[in-house]
């Protein structure tokens, strides 16, 4: 095991580096437009259930054999099944995961800092014209967003763990915090604001489909930054005297009350925008939401507040849109970063050179996914594609495979590796480590009856299901 090691400076550290990483465009965005589509507080009900009975238990395993290894994931599943090669599979595609999602997560920040840019630079009223995005994507200055971005995120990593995530998140995570409930607030005195705090209030429990169920577990999932090998990676900068049930407590909670206080800024400024919308008619995509239906609802507010007070408001929102992005994102690429530092014992530089060159390589693929290339943007053929065309982009194959679909398997596959072959007895004395009440607790009970049962039978069934109506078009349930 290795002394040098680093770790993160505190236990409230670890808790804004974690919930930094777990709060981004997920929450923001995502989690708002499903619940207002999908029953209002029956989702949140049916989303928060999710989170803590089968969320915060995963997080605890993937914290914990972290915080044992003292390895990222590929490290931890070679350490505690060195003489089984499927648990190496395991490892490797909890850092392949986060790569992939790298990849798509940094073209998603690209657009948001070209966003705030362009709205700082006076081009709201533009921004908020249908064409706008269409050719905002095709555009050459996202090269110059995209180096922005990448040198922002390399800077913070090259800083390490302390000085560079630990301090990213304590000065991002607050400010994030505050310009989030000053936009509630502000959007609440909005003429109509209430119609949409009402629509999203109301449960409607007639809406809680099967699919919709499926998709609240999987947007817990993402949004908890779970599946992903991130926090088997915080677990393995964590003190050792910190409660790991406590921990994961604290960050479902802190990620779970973003999501919905940013459904109080976005229902009520689309209901004060636009009494009579039809929630039900939002697109499903938080993308089309963010960068063509948003625009349209900060102009609106030219004829209270003057195009410079519209402008201000949009250019706040897009701040806080960046900085939860930006934190997932640095979470996102310290994952295969540190797999390659424990692989190879190499340094953090030349591992985040490697790794930083690799993403940007496979994210220029995805820029060029909307109609710059068409061999990114005519990819494949799968799912709802007519036969013989390849509907999919390259963007769209990542999005399917890495957002949509993998997360599950490697939550199912954490929490059988860590009940039957690192064995339930050492999990036990690490949630015991710093914690005198973890032992008899109710968690704990909990934790016995279904880490190596229920969860991962669950995650399982949400992962085939999601193949078969991703690439199938079929369904179980
Ligand atoms: N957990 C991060 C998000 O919600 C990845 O965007």
């Amino acid at each position: 095991m290795s002394t040098s090691r680093e770790h993160f400076g505190s236990r409230l550290g670890f808790i804004l580096a974690a919930a930094a990483s777990a709060v981004g465009i997920g929450n923001l965005v995502g989690f708002p437009v499903n619940a207002a589509k999908n029953g209002g507080a029956a989702f949140l009900f049916i989303y928060a259930l999710f989170v803590f009975l089968v969320c915060v238990p995963v997080m605890m395993a993937e914290l914990s054999a972290g915080r044992a290894s003292q390895r990222g994931p590929f490290g931890c599943y070679q350490l505690f099944a060195p003489k089984h090669p499927l648990w190496h599979f395991g490892g490797f595609l909890s850092v392949l995961t986060p790569f992939m999602i790298a990849v798509f997560y940094l073209v998603l920040t690209v657009w948001i800092l070209g966003f705030l840019l362009e709205i700082i630079g006076g081009n709201l009223r533009a921004m908020a014209e249908p064409e706008f995005f269409g050719s905002f994507i095709t555009g050459k200055s996202l090269f110059v967003y995209l180096v922005i971005v990448a040198a922002f995120v390399a800077i913070t990593l090259h800083f390490g763990v302390q000085k560079g995530i630990e301090r990213g998140a304590k000065i991002m995570m607050p400010a994030l915090f505050f310009m989030l409930v000053a936009m509630v607030l502000f959007i609440l005195t909005r003429d109509n604001a209430f119609a949409g705090v009402k629509y999203y209030l109301i449960p409607d429990f007639s809406k809680l489909t099967t699919q919709v169920i499926n998709g609240a577990m999987s947007q817990a999932f993402f949004s908890l930054s779970l599946g992903m090998g991130i926090m088997i990676t915080y677990g393995s900068y964590m003190d050792r005297q910190a409660s790991i049930a406590e921990s994961a407590r604290l960050v479902a909670i802190a990620d779970t009350a973003v999501a919905f206080t940013a459904g109080l800024l976005v229902l009520p400024a689309i209901f004060s925008f636009n009494p009579n919308t039809n929630p039900d008619e939002l697109s499903s995509s938080s993308v089309s939401l963010v960068f063509t239906f948003l625009p349209k609802v900060f102009l609106a507010l030219e004829a209270s507040l003057g195009y410079i007070g519209a402008t201000t408001v949009a250019a706040i929102f897009f701040i806080l849109v960046l900085f939860a992005a930006l934190t997932s994102l640095i979470s996102i690429i310290e994952v295969p970063v540190c797999a390659v530092m424990d692989q190879f014992k190499s340094g953090r530089n030349r591992s985040l050179l490697m790794i930083g060159a690799a993403i940007i390589v496979v994210s220029l693929g995805c820029v060029v996914s909307f109609g710059m290339a068409d061999f990114f943007t005519h990819f494949i053929n799968y799912g709802n594609c007519e036969a013989g065309t390849k509907c999919k982009s390259f963007f769209d194959l990542i999005i399917d495979v890495f957002y949509d679909t993998i997360l599950p398997l490697n939550g199912a596959l954490i929490c059988v590796f860590v009940v039957y072959q690192w064995k339930k007895r050492n999990f036990d004395k690490e949630l015991e480590n710093g914690d005198a009440d973890y032992k008899g607790s109710i968690m704990e009970k909990y934790i016995n009856f279904s880490l190596g049962t229920f969860i991962p039978l669950l995650l399982l069934l949400i992962f085939i299901n999601t193949v078969l109506s991703k690439f199938f078009g079929t369904s179980l349930i």
